[in-house]
């Protein structure tokens, strides 16, 4: 064979300065979104993301094609909502098809769960593998508040869907917020285990439209085991590998909860992730103020060879600038200009 075929169809993996090999692409499919959460959007006046610049389906298969056949296992859609979507399920069929060199992609989705109901057997039935549902209290006057919309019991209805379904591990993601549901944790962990499903607390981020975040308030992964601690006997599981979650055994029984300490514990170190953003800008962290535009790429010529190499160009840009951690804590942090919505979570 010669090199030049075996490059093409034996690309390196996506490996970057710190050594850390990335298998893990995000791929938010719109900014829009049925909620209004306080952390992430503004109220009104949002600036929402050109229409033409939204990549289509066959635009995120060629990404997609170019990034699997580079090592990425795992594509995680997100939002805004994935769910409004009209062409998700066929989104989810043709990039479930994908394989990377270790074998098939594996395609999850984080959502707020509204569509749930509607569709979620079309999508089981596409390949999807996993489901995060997004869900940060299950008191209504404090979901309407929180979220801007009166649709708790939409998001129960989707909860009770993805109970139903079979997909497990089945993830509810609350971000704990003082005042907010901060004497709500137990509770979400008993919901999550009545519906077969883990739940999981992630501290705040500086990513709201507001920026309003402030470290002095956020509620730490400490606070929260505290919490629990009053309910369960927590047991920590072994082996978390590169996964943002820390995982607790409640009462030794088969039910866990997890953490995701972004900010006083950082996973940095073990990063595999890489963002698509709705409009075509690859992003090597959610922190990052840098983007790697792939709409000219895109958008020029026609696809194929030459067009997959000079993807695979930028894919390997993005990696190769990719910084050791968030730098949350330095004092030049910047908050990245884009709200959470138009990033992907
Ligand atoms: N900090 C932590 N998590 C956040 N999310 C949105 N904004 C933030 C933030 N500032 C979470 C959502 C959802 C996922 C997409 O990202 O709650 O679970
Ligand atoms: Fe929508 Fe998720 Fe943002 Fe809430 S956090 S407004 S559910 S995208």
């Amino acid at each position: 064979m010669s090199p030049d075929v075996y490059a093409r169809t034996m690309p390196e993996p996506l490996v970057d300065r710190f050594a850390r090999v990335h298998r893990d692409l995000r791929v938010s499919l719109t900014d829009r979104c049925s909620l209004r959460c306080t952390y992430c959007m503004p109220e009104q006046g949002n600036e929402w993301l050109a229409r033409q610049s939204i990549l289509t389906v066959d635009e995120i298969v060629e990404v997609a094609t170019v990034a699997a056949a580079a090592g990425v296992t795992t594509f995680r859609l997100t939002g805004g909502e994935p769910l409004l979507r009209t062409d998700i399920v066929d989104i989810v069929r043709r990039l479930s098809a994908l394989r990377a060199p270790s074998g098939p992609a594996q395609i999850a989705m984080t959502t707020n769960g509204i569509r749930l109901p509607d569709v979620l057997p079309d999508l089981v039935a596409a390949g999807l593998k996993r489901l995060n549902i997004s869900l940060d209290t299950i008191d209504r006057d404090r979901f309407a508040r929180l979220t801007r919309r009166d649709r708790l019991s939409d998001v129960l209805d989707g909860v009770r869907a993805a109970r139903d379904s079979g997909l497990r591990p089945l993830k509810i993601n609350a971000v704990a917020m003082r005042g907010v549901n901060d004497d709500e944790l137990a509770d979400l962990v008993a919901f999550a285990v009545a519906n077969d499903a883990e739940m999981r607390f992630i501290e705040q981020m500086p990513l709201d439209a507001g920026h309003t975040w402030d470290r002095s308030t956020m509620v730490t992964r400490e606070e929260i085991l505290e919490a629990l601690s009053q309910r369960w006997e927590l047991a920590p599981v072994p082996g978390r590998g590169g996964a943002p979650a820390e995982q607790w055994r409640l009462d030794g029984g088969p039910h866990v909860v997890g953490v995701i300490a972004s900010v006083t514990a950082p996973f940095c170190g073990a990063c595999d992730r890489m963002r698509l953003t709705a409009d075509g800008q690859l992003r090597n962290c959610l922190f990052s103020n840098d983007e790697y535009d792939l709409l000219p790429v895109l958008r020029s010529g026609e696809p194929g060879p030459d067009r997959s190499d000079e993807i695979d160009r930028v894919l390997r840009n993005c990696v190769a600038g990719k910084r050791a951690g968030h730098a949350i804590d330095d004092p030049g942090f910047l908050q990245p200009a884009r709200g959470m919505n138009a990033i992907g979570g």
